[in-house]
């Protein structure tokens, strides 16, 4: 099988978990790997991923080889020592709205002296040159204007795109028509973690719900020590991460919570904890004669762990669908990786349409909605 060529924009924690796994695995063959959907997607293994692109804008990684980028503070994934499914130099990319005011610090981004046209016919011929077929947008929440960015050069260049982060293109009708005129796929948007604190919230709010119960109020915390929840702390870049993570709740109940019953969000920076993400969740609700319960959950999990194996996953299905020609978002794949698809389905259905789509192809938006 040719391999899978990527671009990452974002040579973040996320990106270093995830090459750093393929790497652990690529060292122990006689390991099963665990954490991803299937061992093969569209006849290919974690191992057809290979990175021969790359765009930051920290002054640490810019200018580097990716392989020795992925190792530059703030990351801080020490999973490996080396990877060796990352090619070429990391280019610089517009800064936009990319950098909160809390991260900017840690990241310590280069001073611009091009303009965003000039590092986008910069960018368009870097992926010509390389032959990604795939844009792996990695960027910081709130990075509305700059994931556009990678949106349109993705369009231009005839590339696929797994977007994980929350700003909304796969889940946006006028993005999802664009991609689906060039014929080309794309699949988000928001990583939700293998699991994670979303698909752990999402079934038990749905148990509750199909067993009958009146669900009254949730809610759900999340802490964590790296980048991603430093660059949340600042509220103003979290809308459409609360939305993202909300109706990922919201769209599993057979009735909705008024939004003043319901807190789903990340909460607060903690630095010690690193890439440890700790979730605190509570539902309380009413069942047979009015008679009240709760239940609550604490979640502790490595939050890079959670998100690397939903991106072995989500590139292999953008491959399938680039070799098949299918171009538009990724119904089945889309519901099942990510907290804000197109459409939202039970996490058993998504599954179920994920698998579909793997075996017949098949991405048919549902009817009437
Ligand atoms: N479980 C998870 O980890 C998970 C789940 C869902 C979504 N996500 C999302 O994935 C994204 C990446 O997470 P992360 O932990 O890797 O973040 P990170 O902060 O570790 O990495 C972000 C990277 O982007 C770079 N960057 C900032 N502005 C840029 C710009 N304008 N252009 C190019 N690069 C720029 C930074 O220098 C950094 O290398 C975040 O939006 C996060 O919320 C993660």
């Amino acid at each position: 099988m040719p391999k899978i060529r990527c671009a990452v924009v974002g040579v973040g924690n996320c990106f270093a978990g995830l090459v750093q796994g393929i790497e652990y695995y690529k060292r122990h063959p006689e390991e099963k790997v665990i954490g991803v959907m299937h061992e093969k997607i569209g006849g290919y293994t974690i191992q057809d991923i290979e990175f021969v692109a790359s765009f930051d804008v920290g002054e640490n990684k810019v200018g580097k080889s990716l392989g020795k980028a992925v190792y530059e503070y703030p990351n801080k994934v020490r999973w490996t020592d080396a990877v060796s499914c990352c090619s070429g130099i990391v280019k610089e990319a517009p800064i936009l709205d990319g950098i909160g005011i809390y991260v900017e610090n840690m990241i310590k981004p280069i001073k611009q002296t091009k303009t965003v046209k000039q590092l986008k016919e910069e960018a368009v011929a870097e992926i010509k040159r390389t032959g990604a077929r795939i844009i792996l947008n990695h960027l910081p929440v709130g990075s509305q204007k700059a994931t556009e960015f990678w949106a349109e050069v993705a369009l231009e260049t005839g590339c696929g795109m797994v977007n994980a982060m929350p700003v909304f293109i796969a889940s946006t009708p006028a993005w999802a028509k664009r991609f689906k005129e060039k014929g080309l796929p794309v699949l988000g948007d928001d990583y939700k973690g293998m699991v994670g604190a979303t698909i752990v919230h999402r079934t038990l709010a749905k148990l509750c719900d199909m067993r009958g119960t009146k669900i009254d109020k949730t809610y759900q915390i999340n802490v964590g020590g790296n980048t991603d929840f430093s660059n949340m702390l600042e509220r103003s870049r979290l809308q459409s991460k609360k939305i993202s993570k909300t109706e990922s709740v919201q769209s599993q109940l057979s009735q909705r919570l008024e939004d003043d019953q319901i807190y789903v969000g990340p909460s607060d920076f903690i630095p010690f904890l690193g890439n440890t993400k700790l979730m605190f969740m509570r539902i309380e609700g009413r069942m047979w004669a009015n008679i009240p319960y709760n239940l609550e959950v604490r979640l502790e999990v490595d939050d890079k762990a959670n998100s690397s194996g939903v991106s072995a996953d989500a590139l292999r299905y953008v491959q399938f669908a680039l070799d098949k020609k299918i171009g538009g978002p990724l119904i089945g794949p889309s519901a099942w990786l990510m907290k804000h698809p197109p459409f939202q389905f039970s996490d058993s259905e998504a599954k179920d349409l994920a698998d579909r789509f793997e075996k017949e192809g098949f991405n048919t938006p549902p009817s009437g909605r």
